[in-house]
C-alpha cells in the first residue's frame, strides 16, 4: 500500500527511516546470534530471515525486495518481489539478514546482519551469481583503479595516490580457488593479503572505514553482496565496480529477464546503488567494523552502523535491548 503523505510528512518519514532500518538489523542479528559456533548455518540463517521479516512489518515504508533471498518457489520470506512495511514511501529494498552464514555456524568473524533501501529503481536487479569486485575507499582521484587493468597497474595508482609503496598497502580477497592467479599476481607486485574466508560486504566496506588496514577489494563473490557493497559505499564514499560472472546460458537469460540488457556491462556504484540510498549493518560476531551481539541473561547488545548517501552521515549505534520489553520474541 502506497501511502501519500505531505512534503513535510516525508520529510520526517525519510529522516526516521535511516534509524528505523536498524532495528530491522539488529532484530536480525539478534536472531542469529542464539547460533553462533553451532555448525547450523541454515538454522542461523532462517533465524535471522524471520526475525528481519518481522521487523518490517513495523516500518514505515512501501517497501519491494529486489535483492533478496532467493524467487518466491525457493524463499518463504523476504524474496525477490515479496512487499514489505507498513505503508508509506515506496522504496526498493535490498537484504542479507545474515551474511556470513558460515562464519556464523564457526563463530568466524565480521558475520553481519544487513539492509539497504533506495528509492524505487534504485538498485541493480543483480541475479544470484557471481560478481567480479574492486573497490577503494573514498578521499582518492576518480577513476584510480579499473577492475579491466593489471592487478599490478591498480596497486601502483592507488600507492601512488596513497603517497606509500605498494608494500605498504593491504589487499583483501575472498580466500578461494578461484583467487589463486589473482592472489599471486598482487604478491608479484608486492602488496600485502588479508584472506578472508567468508563475508565480502564487510571486506570491500573496510575499504572505507578508519578501522580497518585493508586499502583494496579484490576478486569475485555474491553479486546480491555485490550491491550491498556498493549500497554501503555510495554512503560512506569510495570506489567500486563490478561485472556479472555466468557459468551457463542459462544465467545469462535469467540476467536478461532481470533486466539486464549487456551481460558483460562493467558497473560503476551509480549504476548498482543510485538515488538517496540508506545502508545499516549490525554485528553478528565481532570484526574490524563492527562488534559481535553480546548476551547477556534476558537481553543483549547490538553494535551496528547506519548510514544515508544524501546527508552522508555515518553513525555507529550501541543498542541495549531488554527482551522483557520487546514486542517480538528473541530466541
Ligand atoms: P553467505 O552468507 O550466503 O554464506 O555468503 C558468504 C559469502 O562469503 C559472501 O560474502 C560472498 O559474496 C560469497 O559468500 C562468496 O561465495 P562463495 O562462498 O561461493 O565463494
Amino acid at each position: 500500500m502506497s501511502t501519500t503523505l505531505t512534503p513535510a510528512e516525508l520529510a520526517v518519514t525519510d529522516r526516521n527511516l535511516a534509524m528505523e532500518l536498524v532495528r530491522v538489523t539488529e532484530a536480525a542479528a539478534i536472531a542469529a546470534s542464539r547460533w553462533i559456533g553451532l555448525g547450523k548455518k541454515n538454522e542461523a540463517d532462517g533465524a535471522a530471515v524471520e526475525a528481519m521479516r518481522k521487523s518490517f512489518d513495523t516500518v514505515q515504508i512501501d517497501g519491494t525486495v529486489v535483492i533478496g533471498e532467493g524467487e518466491m518457489d525457493e524463499a518463504p520470506m523476504l524474496f525477490i518481489g515479496e512487499k514489505v512495511g507498513r505503508g508509506g514511501p515506496a522504496m526498493d529494498i535490498a537484504v542479507d539478514p545474515l551474511e556470513g552464514t558460515t562464519l556464523t555456524a564457526k563463530g568466524g568473524p565480521n558475520a553481519i546482519a544487513t539492509v539497504a533501501l533506495a528509492e524505487r529503481g534504485g538498485f541493480l536487479h543483480a541475479p544470484d551469481i557471481y560478481m567480479e569486485k574492486i573497490a577503494i575507499g573514498g578521499g582518492l582521484p576518480d577513476d584510480l583503479v579499473d577492475i579491466d587493468a593489471p592487478v599490478a597497474e591498480n596497486l601502483r595508482n592507488l600507492a601512488r595516490a596513497k603517497k606509500c609503496d605498494v608494500s605498504d598497502l593491504m589487499a583483501c580477497i575472498l580466500d578461494r580457488d578461484r583467487h589463486k592467479e589473482l592472489i599471486a599476481k598482487c604478491r608479484e607486485a608486492g602488496a600485502r593479503i588479508m584472506l578472508i574466508s567468508d563475508g565480502d560486504v564487510a571486506g570491500v566496506i573496510a575499504t572505507a572505514t578508519n578501522d580497518s588496514e585493508v586499502d583494496i577489494y579484490l576478486g569475485s563473490g555474491g553479486a546480491p553482496e555485490g550491491v550491498l557493497s556498493a549500497a554501503a559505499l555510495r554512503c560512506i564514499g569510495g570506489q567500486m565496480q563490478g561485472r556479472l560472472l555466468y557459468e551457463n546460458d542459462e544465467q545469462i537469460a535469467r540476467a536478461r529477464s532481470m533486466g539486464i540488457n549487456d551481460p558483460n556491462q562493467k558497473y560503476t556504484i551509480a549504476e548498482m546503488a543510485k538515488g538517496d540510498v540508506m545502508f545499516a549493518a549490525t554485528g553478528v560476531t565481532s570484526g574490524a567494523m563492527l562488534r559481535g551481539v553480546k548476551r547477556i541473561g534476558q537481553g543483549a547488545i547490538t553494535h551496528s552502523i547506519v548510514m544515508r548517501s544524501k546527508s552522508g552521515t555515518v553513525r555507529y549505534i550501541e543498542g541495549h535491548h531488554n527482551f522483557a520489553k520487546k514486542t517480538w520474541t528473541p530466541t
